[in-house]
Formats: C-alpha cells, structure tokens, sequence
C-alpha cells in the first residue's frame, strides 16, 4: 500500500526518533527529512536510494509532486522513446498491456524502497527510465556529476489538492468526504503532507532548471493541455530524440497524444481491471481537467491558496 513500515531498518528507525514527526488526519505517520516529509517507508527507500543509486549517463528520470501528472508524463516519455524500437504491430506497444507506473517505477517507493541494491534486471534498454516523487534537493548528491536528465511535472496547487483528495478516498475506498479536503487543506497551508512542503518541491525544481537547463526539464500540466503538440516536442527535443520531418508529416505527434490520452489510457483492459500492491491502476484516472477545484473548493480555500502560494514563490520569478 505504500503505508507499511515492516520494511524499515533498525538504523532508520533511530534516524527517524531523532527527526520532526507529525500523523496525518488518516493516522499515518511522516516524518521530516531533509526539508521533506515523508512517509516511514519512503523515507527508508529514499535512504536506500541515497545510499546505493549509482546513475548513468542516460538515465531519465520523471520527476512530480503526487497527483500533478505523474501518468501522464510516464506515459508520453514511454511513447517517445518507443518510436525507435519499431514495433511490427500496435500490439506490442508497452502501454497497451502495462500501466505507466508499472513500466516506470518510482525509485524511493518501488525499486529501492528494500534495499540499496536492488536488481535493476528490468532496466536492461538504454535509457533507463526511472520515476521519483522526492524533491530535486534529495536527489543531487547521488547524482552528482551525473549528466542524466530530469523532467518534473508540476501543476496549480488547487487541481493538486482536489486530485489528490478523490484519490485518497479512492483509495481507501470511502466517499470523497469534506471534511478530509478540509483536512488535507489544512495541511497543503502548513507544509506537514506527503512529500511537502509543496512549494519547496516546486522550487527545487525550478531553481534547478534555471540553474541547468540542460538536465532538468520544468514542465506544467496546464501547458500541457493547452498546447500539447509544442509540449511533447519540447519534451522530445530535451530528451535527445526530437520529432524528424517525416515522423512529423507522418501524423506521429498526434498518434502519441491520442496513445496516451486520459481516455485512450483509461479505457485499456490493464488500467481498467489492473492492480499493483493492492492498489487498482484505474485510479490513476479521473477527469484530467483544468480547473476542477473550482466544482470543489470554497472561496476561503481558494484564496488561502492562493495566498500562500504567491507568498512562498515570491521573488522565485516562478508564477503559479
Ligand atoms: P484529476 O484527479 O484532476 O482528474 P498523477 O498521475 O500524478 O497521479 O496525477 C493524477 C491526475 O492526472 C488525475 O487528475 C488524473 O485524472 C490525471 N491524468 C491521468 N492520466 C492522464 C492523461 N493521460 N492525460 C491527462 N491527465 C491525466
């Protein structure tokens, strides 16, 4: 479930005695390390990763808060570097018979949440694609000289919090109650949620895009839905594999975007009946729309957003 502390070592959990702690609304337990909160386990896969990742050269990795277009930037990334493997038929297409989060784990919660040598069997193919929710800052160390290539989505922190809610009771297969948004609300202002604060992972990012642009791509869920084709060919050309002419003509932008498109990727068998860890991949999937908070959050809410969010960015020259 991603919620389970059985796998947490001795070591870690006297790193975790001697660092802030909060249980949130639903009684899970985070702690904070290194300026982010995080669950016990994911704590422990970040130490593992910290720990014994050794990068590549060619190592992708898709980086997001939850719930900011984490699927959607796995599955575009999957479909561009799918291009060069020449599939004979559709069929054979990975994301027709896997879901994204299958195909690109996450690192601190899948891959190294056991160990800081996992087996990295799968990976065989250059480049390895890899997945993260950890902030830019956690991971510089490890990566350090490292010209592997990050792309971090993000995306306006009221559809954040309104996804991530209907995920949450999803999930734990209650009815979207409001007084959890209102919970979860509470603890978007203060910082003390899952991998928060938000506005620290979004700078860590951004900065870290200003600073090397070569190696870390900022990409936003709302650019992406308002202009898609300029989007996915940003991304192409960042990852070294942009669109030829003839792909182009070809039509073969527009068969990527309706490849991956929330209703294509929904309506396949494995997302529709799959799971993973207890968790059904159908999730993942709602509506995909912009400015869904606005069916949702109140004129308090929305403004304290706001607020703090202008407040936290100020001077950053990132506008949300
Ligand atoms: P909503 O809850 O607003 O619908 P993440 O992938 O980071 O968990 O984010 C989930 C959000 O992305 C959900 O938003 C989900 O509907 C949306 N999403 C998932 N797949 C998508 C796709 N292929 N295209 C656009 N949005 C998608």
């Amino acid at each position: 479930s991603g919620l389970r502390d059985d796998k947490i070592t001795e070591e870690t959990k006297s790193l975790i005695s001697s660092l802030p702690s909060h249980t949130e609304s639903q009684g899970h337990k985070i702690c904070k390390y290194q300026g982010c909160w995080y669950y016990y386990n994911a704590l422990q896969g970040v130490l593992n990763f910290q720990r014994g990742f050794q990068p590549r050269d060619t190592d992708i990795i898709l980086a997001s808060y939850p719930k900011s277009g984490t699927t959607w930037l796995k599955a575009l990334t999957v479909a561009l570097l799918e291009r060069s493997k020449n599939h004979s038929s559709d069929d054979q297409h990975p994301l027709l018979s896997d879901n994204p989060h299958e195909i690109v784990p996450f690192l601190e919660i899948n891959l190294y949440v056991e160990s800081s040598s996992p087996v990295l069997a799968k990976f065989s193919s250059v480049p390895r694609l890899f997945s993260t929710h950890m902030p830019l800052h956690a991971m510089q160390e490890t990566l350090k000289d490292s010209p592997c290539k990050i792309v971090y989505v993000c995306r306006n922190v009221k559809d954040t919090l309104v996804s991530w809610w209907f995920f949450r009771c999803a999930i734990h297969k209650i009815e979207p109650d409001r007084s959890i948004l209102e919970s979860m609300f509470k603890s978007f202002c203060n910082g003390t949620i899952y991998y928060g604060p938000f506005w620290d992972h979004l700078l860590s990012y951004w900065r870290g895009s200003l600073e090397d642009p070569k190696h870390v791509l900022f990409m936003r869920y709302e650019e992406l839905k308002a202009e898609p084709r300029d989007q996915i060919k940003r991304l192409a050309d960042f990852l070294g594999c942009p669109f030829t002419k003839e792909e182009e003509e070809n039509g073969l932008v527009q068969k990527i975007l309706d490849l991956c498109s929330l209703r294509n990727l929904s309506g396949l068998e494995v997302n529709k009946t799959g799971k993973r860890n207890n968790l059904d991949h159908k999730y993942y999937f709602r509506k995909g729309e912009v400015g869904d908070w606005k069916n949702h959050l109140t004129p308090e809410i929305e403004n304290k957003l706001d607020m703090i969010i202008k407040e936290k960015l100020k001077g950053s020259g990132l506008k949300f």
